[in-house]
């Protein structure tokens, strides 16, 4: 079996995550999130929201549809350029992705090619079909990827499912800036659905039809790009960059904010942000600085809207290398001057006696890849055991609750020491199975602290706490429980909160 399948089936043998509707033959790119998934997708989301709203006082979340009009998206570009490259086998009619299909067989990037070029390449190569191995295809087509609803009773009324949550701060943005005091730069977030019918969403959890995104739109005056009241904080610290000028030694180079900006030219407030994502992925989702790196995008690579354009990259084993998880965009002025064109609604503001339409920075993340990353970066095989090793920021269950017999009160005492603990950590009480299976059964789901309650439980209120990726043992006051757990989830080795225990 391969780490994706491993994956996949703890998944969804526990509930983090399953095909959607598997019942009836489950349509490719939809899943459902689990009890377990949905608790560590709404922990991810509650980091990400605390962190990055977090970063100034005039930054917000709102909420929006998920259906829009369809003028929504002519203004903003998406009806025009949201488009892949599709190729069907003449034989077997399947259909898929032209780029993609290419880029498996030929060592070549197809960013910036044209159908006619593709079409080239497909034939010079003697590219097979991935379903039926014929090769021959009709000519590449380009297939634009939002879907497409009708409402109302006449059906001739035709809106989309938002591609990207951007959109709903694009089209809020006037009513929200008069709302906050016309007051600038202003943050817009949304954590929400996108949808996008992906030709062929073959990387399983990776790359999904409905997924969620979490991004923050910031608008801001763009002659302020290079001004940013925070540099001293950052101006000194390290970024893994993937230039494009790196690609063929594929090195990584760390530079000083400061030299990003002056030798790369790259604007402040832009290098700021990448600064606070990087530091966001180390410091509260505790990733490796080896697994971590901005790719920058070339200008063919970039998507139609953006000037500036880096994207976060993990170094994942079951996608076999550095992969996409979230980007930061500058969107210049594209977003608010279409919209501003298409409404006819003047989208202008005016700051200190200018006249302008603000400017876009755009911290866009994929919620669901991110916890594919987290799942792929702490899955652990050792010899007796298979574990995820989530922090415990990120753990469904941070601690598990377990008589060690079920009779003589030890259930009693245990659910009693559930209680008491349930209001402070995401705890689980469990009493259906030996203590060795119990324990096992939750290191599987990346518990973090296992407390059994025993006979010595009753005779002097101590238990025994387990840590997860030691599987040492020491015994605590239940009365201590709470302050004991708070310094272990807090990186305290566990042989120094308290007595050993074998
Ligand atoms: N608003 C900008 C935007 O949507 P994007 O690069 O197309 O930019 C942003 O998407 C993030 O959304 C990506 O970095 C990725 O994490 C996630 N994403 C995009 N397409 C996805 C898909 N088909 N399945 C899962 N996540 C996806």
């Amino acid at each position: 079996m391969t780490k994706t399948e491993k994956i996949i089936n703890i998944a969804a043998k526990r509930g983090f995550f399953f095909p959607s509707g598997e019942i009836y033959n489950p349509i490719a790119g939809f899943w459902t999130y689990g009890h377990l998934g949905t608790l560590m997708k709404h922990n991810w989301e509650d980091l990400w929201r605390t962190y990055f709203l977090g970063l100034d006082t005039n930054y917000y979340e709102i909420e929006d549809v998920n259906i829009m009009n369809k003028k929504v998206f002519e203004s903003s570009g998406h009806l025009e350029n949201f488009k892949d490259p599709l190729v069907e086998c003449k034989k077997c009619h399947n259909r898929c992705r032209a780029d993609q299909l290419i880029e498996d067989e030929v060592d070549i990037s197809t960013d910036g090619l044209k159908e006619k070029e593709m079409d080239e390449l497909i034939k010079k190569h003697k590219i097979k079909c991935p379903n039926c191995g014929a090769s021959e295809f009709g000519d590449v087509k380009w297939f634009n990827m939002m879907f497409d609803l009708k409402v109302g009773a006449t059906g001739n009324d035709i809106v989309y499912l938002r591609p990207e949550t951007a959109q709903s701060p694009f089209v809020a943005f006037k009513k929200e800036f008069l709302a906050l005091r016309e007051k600038i730069p202003m943050g817009l977030a949304v954590i929400g659905k996108a949808f996008r019918n992906e030709i062929s969403p073959r990387q399983g959890f990776f790359r999904l039809r409905e997924f969620t995104q979490a991004e923050l739109q910031i608008f801001f005056d763009s002659d302020k790009i290079d001004e940013c009241l925070e540099w001293n904080k950052v101006k000194n610290y390290k970024l893994r960059l993937y230039l494009v000028n790196n690609r063929k030694t594929k090195v990584i180079t760390e530079i000083k904010c400061d030299e990003a900006n002056k030798k790369l030219k790259l604007p402040k407030f832009y290098v700021y942000h990448l600064a606070k994502i990087q530091q966001f992925y180390f410091e509260i989702l505790k990733i490796p600085k080896d697994k971590f790196r901005f790719r920058e995008l070339s200008g063919e690579e970039r998507a139609f809207y953006n000037k500036i354009h880096f994207d976060i990259e993990l170094d994942l084993e079951t996608l076999t290398g550095f992969k996409e998880v979230a980007g930061l965009h500058f969107r210049g002025d594209h977003d608010l001057s279409g919209h501003q064109k298409g409404s006819k609604e003047k989208h202008e503001v005016t700051i200190d006696g200018k006249r302008f339409i603000p400017n876009v920075l755009e911290l866009s993340f994929g919620v669901d890849r991110n916890i594919w990353a987290l799942m792929d970066l702490s899955f652990k095989e050792e010899k007796e055991r298979t574990l995820f090793k989530f922090s415990p920021v990120i753990s469904p269950i941070q601690v598990a609750v377990f008589p060690l017999l079920r009779k003589d009160k030890l259930p009693e005492k245990a659910k009693e020491i559930f209680n008491l603990l349930k209001e402070e950590f995401s705890t689980s009480y469990d009493e259906t199975g030996s203590i060795g299976k119990m324990y096992r059964r939750m290191e599987e789901i990346g518990c973090n602290a296992m407390i059994t309650v025993d006979h010595q439980t009753l005779k002097d209120n101590t238990v025994t706490l387990r840590d997860r990726d030691s599987m040492k043992q020491i015994r605590v006051k239940i009365k201590d429980l709470s302050s004991v757990l708070k310094k272990f989830f807090d990186n305290e080795k566990i042989e120094k909160l308290g007595k050993s225990v074998k």
